[in-house]
C-alpha cells in the first residue's frame, strides 16, 4: 500500500508574513501525526520563508507550479531548477492552470519530466469537468490526462510520482465527490498506472483525492481502498481542519 500523503494547496492566498505564521502554526501539530507525509504548498514568494519556518520538522514544502525550462526568457516564470533549492514537491497540471492558463497535457508532461529530472516529486493533477462527467467521458478524460502527463516517464520513475484526482466540479464548491465516485476513479487510475509500470509499482504510487476535502469528510474518504491521501485547498488554510485531515489519512498507515 502506498504511504499516505496529505498536501495543502494554499493557492494565491497568504502574504509572506501570513504564510510564515501559518507554517509556524502547522509545524508542531503536523509533526506529531505519524505515518504520513504532509506537504504545504505556499505561493512562490513565500517558499523560502515557509521552508525556514518548517526547518527541522518532517513537514515538506511544495510549489504550486513550475516552468519546464531550467532558465531563460520566460518573464514571470519560475523554473524547477530554482525550486529544487527550496522545496521537494511541485503541483503540476492543476485544473486552475489547465482552465485559466490554458496549460495542455503536452506542456504539463514537459514539467513532469523536468521535475523528475531535478529530483522534485511531481503531484500530477487530473480531473474531469462537470460537462465531461455528464457526457460520460470522465474516465476517458482522466486516463488521457494521466497517460499524456506521464508520457516518457520510465517505469523506474513512476513510483516517484504522486497523482491527484481532482474532479473540477468538486474544487472549491463544497461539493466533494462521493466516496464511491472518488474510489471508482482512483481504482481506474491505479489500473492505468499499473499498465504503465507494474501492479507492484502502482500499489506504491500515492493517489490523492482533491475537491472540497475537509475535516468532516476526510475519514470516509480515507476509508476507501485506493485513496491514499488528499490534496486540500480551502481547508488547508485552517490549522485544525488540515491537521484533522492529516490525522484521518494517517490512520491508513496504522
Ligand atoms: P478545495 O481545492 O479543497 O478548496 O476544493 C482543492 C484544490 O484545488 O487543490
Amino acid at each position: 500500500m502506498a504511504s499516505p500523503l496529505v498536501a495543502g494547496n494554499w493557492k494565491m492566498n497568504t502574504a509572506v508574513r501570513e504564510a510564515s505564521e501559518l507554517a509556524n502554526a502547522l509545524k508542531d501539530p503536523l509533526s506529531s501525526v505519524n505515518g504520513l507525509t504532509s506537504v504545504v504548498c505556499p505561493p512562490f514568494v513565500s517558499l523560502a520563508a515557509v521552508r525556514n519556518a518548517l526547518e527541522g520538522s518532517p513537514v515538506a514544502v511544495g510549489a504550486q507550479n513550475m516552468h519546464p525550462e531550467p532558465k531563460g526568457a520566460f518573464t514571470g516564470e519560475v523554473s524547477g531548477t530554482m525550486l529544487a533549492d527550496l522545496c521537494s514537491h511541485v503541483i503540476l497540471g492543476h485544473s486552475e492552470r489547465r482552465q485559466l492558463f490554458a496549460e495542455d497535457d503536452a506542456f504539463i508532461n514537459r514539467k513532469v519530466l523536468a521535475a523528475l529530472g531535478l529530483g522534485l516529486t511531481p503531484i500530477l493533477c487530473v480531473g474531469e469537468t462537470l460537462d465531461e462527467r455528464e457526457a460520460g467521458d470522465a474516465n476517458a478524460v482522466v486516463v488521457r490526462q494521466l497517460g499524456q502527463g506521464l508520457a516518457g516517464v520510465g517505469s523506474e520513475d513512476i513510483p516517484k510520482v504522486v497523482v491527484a484526482y481532482e474532479p473540477v466540479w468538486a474544487i472549491g464548491t463544497g461539493r466533494a465527490a462521493t466516496p464511491e465516485i472518488a474510489q471508482e476513479m482512483m481504482a481506474e487510475i491505479r489500473r492505468h498506472v499499473a499498465e504503465l509500470s507494474s501492479e507492484d509499482t502502482a500499489q506504491q504510487v500515492p493517489l490523492l483525492y482533491g475537491g472540497s476535502v475537509n475535516a468532516g469528510n476526510a475519514d470516509v474518504l480515507a476509508g476507501q481502498p485506493d485513496i491514499d491521501g488528499a490534496l486540500v485547498g480551502g481547508a488547508s488554510l485552517q490549522v485544525p481542519e488540515f491537521v484533522a485531515i492529516a490525522q484521518a489519512f494517517a490512520k491508513r498507515a496504522a
